[in-house]
């Protein structure tokens, strides 16, 4: 059975609910399509702020400047423009809707992280940002009575008829059927992928999903091979790797080795300020040198009661595992944490399959280039799903669906069962193989084994959901072993200069070798296929 709906949104975190938003302002009907409880993502658990030029001695030339620095040459400026002067309006909207950014005497109070040049990074709630976007974002969205949130719709593929995506196939959650959805586009907001390692800070729903769909549907991905890895997750044995903040490091916070002494030096002079990609391999050469599975974060020096009211989340959580943070030195270990890469979209969300649209992690800009800088990924939820919403409701408006055949899609992925989600074993091979050999440190070897893993994986029979899965790390080992060079988050011991032969993305489709393109941004190309 299908249901027909204007639009149809994938996923509830910042991007998903700020893309419904602008779409439902134009009068459509919008259905939310999320697979776990509303208040599940990424965004929920987002703890040091958010980026944005607001503060009295900043300008967007210096967060574009950061932006790109951090971006390693591959950031695409036109993109990155937009997210540093557009920032800041739709932070000023975000608080006319309500949300509570911390102040101190009437004045928003701006906090410092890596790679960033200026404080300029707005928190909420000492270290839970990202709740507080849900929150009032959630509040916004349930005062327009043409969106309707389907919790707990595990969306496992997209369909395809006549070359362009007019629905999805999601599973029933009290029915436990699969059902079909049709509408006048698609906006894919599903978020990152940083499950797909055995260590990450990411919640459970972060499983890649839509990069996956989005491939099988025939869309282009980009610059898969860019991971980044947040230096400091919480590192202890059996216990999830609860995110450390790098605010943490931002007021003051330092990084010891098991004999006490700060490291950092040795490998940057911007010591634990470095990018994130510096200090995260800093510290694996660190614990490679001391024979050791983790560093020590050293908040001793900072006011106890500063820290118990600047990170109350993160004080409270640590007071769980038996850690004083302004007592005891933390144990700390890199984990997965970000996905530069994903699907390929032009500044507007529109991905290269016509009817689909992308906004927020699941998507490559190139506002990122090969690193995110920290704290722009929620400006980027912001202000990329309102683009989307906007352009989806715009490029759309005549279409109408005709001669849908449901249960037709040319979409190859539709052949699994789509009733099962994705299975343990296959997890538990995924998520090592992606931690030992896709990785932090990457070489041809580790990962040509772990290509001849996943295709003996992919080959077996499988869910759509267990396919999608093992189809993603496909994707990132892939372009892992083409980029012979390092560059951001993407390091080749055998090849660790960056080279300028490479400073192009990779670009892969379903049936196609995989290729370089010197732009993100594929209007040029799409724009023929994109009429109605
Ligand atoms: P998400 O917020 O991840 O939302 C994805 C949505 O899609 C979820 O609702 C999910 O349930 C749904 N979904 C996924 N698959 C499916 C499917 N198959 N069917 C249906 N629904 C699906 N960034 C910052 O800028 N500042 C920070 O301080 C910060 N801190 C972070 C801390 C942590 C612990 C983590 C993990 C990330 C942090 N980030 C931070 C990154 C940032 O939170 C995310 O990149 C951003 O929130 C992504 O937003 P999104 O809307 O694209 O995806
Ligand atoms: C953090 O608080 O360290 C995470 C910030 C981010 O990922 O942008």
């Amino acid at each position: 059975m299908s249901l027909t709906t204007d639009f149809i949104v994938i996923g509830s975190g910042v991007a998903g609910l700020r893309a419904s938003i602008a779409l439902a302002s134009t009068g459509a009907r919008v259905t939310i399509l999320t697979k776990d409880k509303a208040r599940e993502s990424n965004t929920e658990y987002a703890q040091g702020g958010v980026a944005v030029v607001l503060s009295e001695d900043d300008d967007a030339e210096l967060h574009e400047g950061d932006t790109l620095i951090a971006g390693a040459g591959l950031c695409d400026e036109e993109a990155v423009e937009i997210l540093v002067n557009e920032g800041s309006r739709y932070i000023r909207e975000l608080i006319d809707w309500g949300t509570e950014f911390d102040k101190e005497g009437g004045k928003l109070v701006f906090t410092r992280e890596a790679a960033h040049s200026r404080r300029r990074i707005l928190h909420a709630h000492g270290d839970s940002t990202g709740a507080e976007f849900v929150r009032s974002l959630i509040a916004r969205a349930r005062l327009e009575p043409s969106i309707n949130l389907l919790p707990f719709a595990n969306t496992e593929s997209l369909i395809v008829q006549h070359g362009r995506c007019i629905g999805v196939r999601y599973l029933d959650p009290i029915l436990r059927a699969p059902r079909e959805v049709v509408a006048r586009a698609v906006i894919l907001c599903t978020g990152g992928a940083g499950q797909l390692y055995q260590h990450t800070t990411n919640p459970p729903v972060a499983t890649g999903d839509g990069m996956a769909m989005a491939y099988f549907a025939g869309a282009e991905v980009a610059d898969m091979e860019f991971v980044q890895f947040h230096p400091t997750a919480l590192s202890l044995e059996n216990a999830p790797r609860f995110l450390l903040s790098e605010a943490m490091r931002g007021e003051g916070g330092i990084l010891r080795n098991l004999q006490g002494e700060r490291f950092m030096g040795r490998y940057d002079e911007r010591l634990e300020l470095a990018p994130r990609d510096i200090v995260s391999r800093s510290i694996v050469a660190e614990m490679r040198r001391t024979g050791s599975r983790h560093v020590l974060l050293d908040m001793t020096g900072l006011d106890a009661a500063f820290l118990k009211t600047r990170f109350p989340k993160i004080y409270e959580t640590c007071r769980v595992y038996g850690l004083d943070i302004s007592k005891d030195q933390l144990p700390v270990s890199p984990a997965s944490h970000y996905c530069m890469g994903g699907v390929r979209t032009d500044l507007w969300g529109r991905s290269t399959l016509p009817g689909l649209y992308a906004a927020g992690e699941v998507t490559c800009t190139g506002v990122h280039g090969a690193n995110r800088l920290a704290s722009n990924s929620l400006l980027e939820g912001l202000v990329f799903g309102a683009r989307a919403g906007e352009a989806a409701a715009k490029d759309n408006v005549e279409f109408r669906i005709s001669n849908f055949e449901a249960g037709k899609s040319e979409n190859v992925s539709a052949v699994g069962d789509p009733r099962l989600s994705i299975s343990t074993a296959v997890k538990k091979r995924v998520k090592r193989a992606m931690w030992e050999r896709v990785g932090i440190l990457r070489d041809e070897e580790s990962l040509q084994r772990a290509i001849t893993e996943f295709e003996q994986i992919a080959a077996s029979n499988l869910s759509t959901s267990s396919r999608n899965f093992v189809t993603l790390a496909l994707l990132i080992a892939r372009a892992a072993l083409w980029r012979e060079e390092s560059r951001g988050g993407h390091y080749r011991t055998d090849f660790p200069e960056p080279s300028e032969d490479w400073k192009v993305h990779s670009i892969q489709k379903l049936g196609a070798e995989i290729r370089s393109e010197e732009k993100i941004d594929p209007s040029g190309e799409a724009a023929a296929t994109r009429a109605l």
